[in-house]
């Protein structure tokens, strides 16, 4: 399982913990970033990582600011990105179940490492169920190609 994963100055720390987990759990991760502590802007950061997923060359992406609002609202700008923001593990696997979700937010500020660990496990763990979950993903895509994405 290749995975991309990025975050804020807000939420480096945790994002240096996930990539720990993401190695434990045996995933291809790469980390893109930032370096420092120095204040970057989330969105360039969620923009990275989204087109990285959508393009197909990542199975999921991981993006960490300071309560994941930030980042989880720019990645869903992207066309075929379903991002979503979990603070608990049945958040996680709702998100992959029933929405297919393919980017995973957290909030540093929100959740500890442990708990964000947990909800990483359960994102990754968890498959889509299709069936009747599926019409309703095409409907997302269809407004996704009304709106010009
Ligand atoms: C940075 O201070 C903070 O605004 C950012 O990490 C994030 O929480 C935005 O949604």
């Amino acid at each position: 399982m290749k995975v991309i994963i990025a975050s804020d100055h807000a939420g480096l720390e945790l994002r240096r913990e996930l990539v720990n987990a993401l190695k434990e759990l045996r995933a291809e991760v790469d980390d893109v970033g930032p370096t420092t502590n120095a204040s970057v802007d989330y969105p360039d950061f969620a923009r990275s990582v989204s087109k990285a997923v959508a393009a197909g060359d990542y199975q999921f992406g991981v993006l960490v600011c300071g309560t994941g609002m930030g980042m989880s609202i720019m990645a869903n700008k992207h066309r075929g990105i379903r991002a979503a923001l979990c603070t608990n593990e049945l958040e996680a696997r709702m998100a992959r179940a029933h929405n297919d979700a393919n980017v995973l937010c957290l909030g540093q500020r929100v959740v500890g490492a442990g708990l964000a660990r947990s909800i990483l496990e359960a994102f990754l763990a968890t498959p889509f169920e299709g069936g009747r979950h599926q019409k309703r993903l095409d409907k997302i895509r269809e407004a996704e190609s009304e709106n010009g994405r």
